[in-house]
């Protein structure tokens, strides 16, 4: 037993149960509901998991109230400002800090695994011509498994960690695919000599014809994009992956699975809708304040994008890192970039909403979206590619949680309960007397 317990009476039959509660390294214990229904016969009900942990953790750990995210127990801050993606990928994977020992083995068999099988070329040349990129990353990444369909033993820990491996390194060769298929540009092979995050600018905006090299201030700003959207515990589409992953499909399967939750608009499409708006307020004479004023309105139906966050009710600390990653970014572009006036008036919009007593009072921050996007459009990658960066940098989130989810001997299919609301048994009417 437990040293603490809740205690449950069904008033009706005067029945109890005592469950256990369970404490955690941080944040809120949890009641362990697992003998309610064997005790007293009745499951649970959270629609949208709001009261419900669907797993035990060592991975990621969010505080929402006071604006806290920790990979492994590292705040975001350190991570941002110090380490790189790539070590971030061994820390979240492994769950300590790589020695340089370690982190050169790492890199160097990173390095090994960024090209695709050749075949999988004619694989994205069936794809139509205006394909969305989610769509192509979707079928691609499900795609491996016909790839390398023997070495998927989900059960067998080399074969996971091959898979880890697999995936965190061709993601940036697939995302890249899918941009120069969209954009009709030949595809660029990787260059193992760059370090992950050029070597995926390089495959972006690389072309036969002439030379690339990234800019630097682009390389550092992409590296952090990456880093701040490496994993968030158990989001929409993590959650999506255990739960694939949970039947022993395999790991290619879940993350295609994990790709398609992350495409909807309410979970990796925000910082699209950030681009939309500001588009929208550019052509309509750059009155911020007009937006202002309509997101105040509760008859508008209408929200400033990037601006709030259902998880923190403080400044997202995510938001706060890329916020002078952004302001960097665009100080360094300077006057003469084409999305200047768009930059403008996100920097204005910003300004007004900070100072606002709405969003002050109701605590709505910009969010780490509001930021992304604008980064993403100053370096030139178009819209329907942010939801494809976002994959390719929660990739590490998604197949440490799969691997945390398939070592635990504890482990079972996901199978949640219903509250059935149908109709009751009824008989079955011939067609012609219906
Ligand atoms: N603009 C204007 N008012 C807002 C906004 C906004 N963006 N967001 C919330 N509010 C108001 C809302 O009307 C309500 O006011 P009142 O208390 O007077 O009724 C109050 O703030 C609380 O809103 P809520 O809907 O209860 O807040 P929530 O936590 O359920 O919603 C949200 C969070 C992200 C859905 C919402 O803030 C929103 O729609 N934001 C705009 C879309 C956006 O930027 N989404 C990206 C989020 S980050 C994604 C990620 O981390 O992956």
């Amino acid at each position: 037993m437990a040293d603490r317990t809740v205690t449950v009476t069904d008033n009706t039959t005067g029945k109890k149960v005592d469950l256990p509660i369970l404490d955690g390294t941080n944040g809120p214990s949890v009641i362990d509901i697992g003998k309610l229904y064997k005790e007293l016969g009745y499951f649970t009900f959270d629609p949208g998991f709001v009261s419900t942990g669907s797993c035990n953790s060592k991975i990621t750990f969010i505080d929402g109230d006071i604006g806290l995210l920790r990979y492994r127990g590292y705040p975001i801050e350190q991570l941002a400002e110090k380490s790189t993606y790539l070590e971030v990928c061994y820390l979240l994977l492994y769950g300590e800090l790589p020695t340089k020992q370690e982190f050169d083995a790492f890199e160097s068999r990173q390095r090994m695994h960024t090209l695709l099988d050749e075949k999988m070329r004619r694989f994205y040349l069936g794809f139509h011509n205006n394909s969305h990129p989610m769509a192509m990353m979707v079928a691609t990444v499900g795609a491996l498994s016909a790839f390398y369909h023997d070495q998927i033993d989900v059960h067998d820990a080399e074969n996971r960690e091959i898979a880890a491996k697999r995936l965190i390194a061709k993601m940036p060769t697939m995302a890249a695919w899918v941009y120069k298929y969209t954009v009709g540009q030949p595809f660029i092979y990787p260059q193992n000599n760059l370090d992950y995050v050029s070597n995926f600018l390089h495959m972006m905006f690389g072309l036969p014809s002439m030379d690339y090299k990234p800019s630097p201030v682009f390389v550092k700003a992409m590296d952090v994009i990456l880093i701040l959207h490496a994993d968030h515990e158990q989001n929409a589409s993590t959650s999506t992956v255990r739960l694939a992953g949970s039947s022993d499909a395999n790991p290619y399967a879940a993350l295609s699975a994990g790709i398609s939750s992350l495409w909807g608009p309410a979970h990796g499409g925000a910082n699209e809708a950030v681009i939309n708006m500001l588009e929208d307020i550019v052509q309509s004479d750059n009155d911020v304040n007009y937006y202002v004023d309509r997101a105040k309105d509760k008859n508008s139906g209408f929200r400033l994008m990037g601006f709030g966050h259902r998880v923190y009710k403080n400044y997202d600390p995510r938001a706060k890192i890329i916020r002078e990653v952004c302001h960097e970014l665009l100080a360094e572009l300077g006057d003469d970039n084409p999305n200047k006036p768009l930059f403008d008036t996100a920097m204005e919009l910003e300004r007004i909403a900070l100072s606002d007593d709405y969003f002050v009072e109701r605590k709505l921050y910009p969010n780490v979206d509001f930021y992304s996007g604008i980064i993403l459009r100053a370096m030139g990658i178009p819209m329907n590619m942010f939801t494809v960066i976002f994959a390719l940098a929660r990739t590490v989130g998604w197949i440490s949680h799969w691997k945390e989810h398939m070592s635990d001997p504890a482990a079972k299919i996901g199978r949640p309960r219903q509250l059935y609301t149908g109709s009751d048994e009824r008989n079955y009417v011939e067609i012609n007397k219906r």
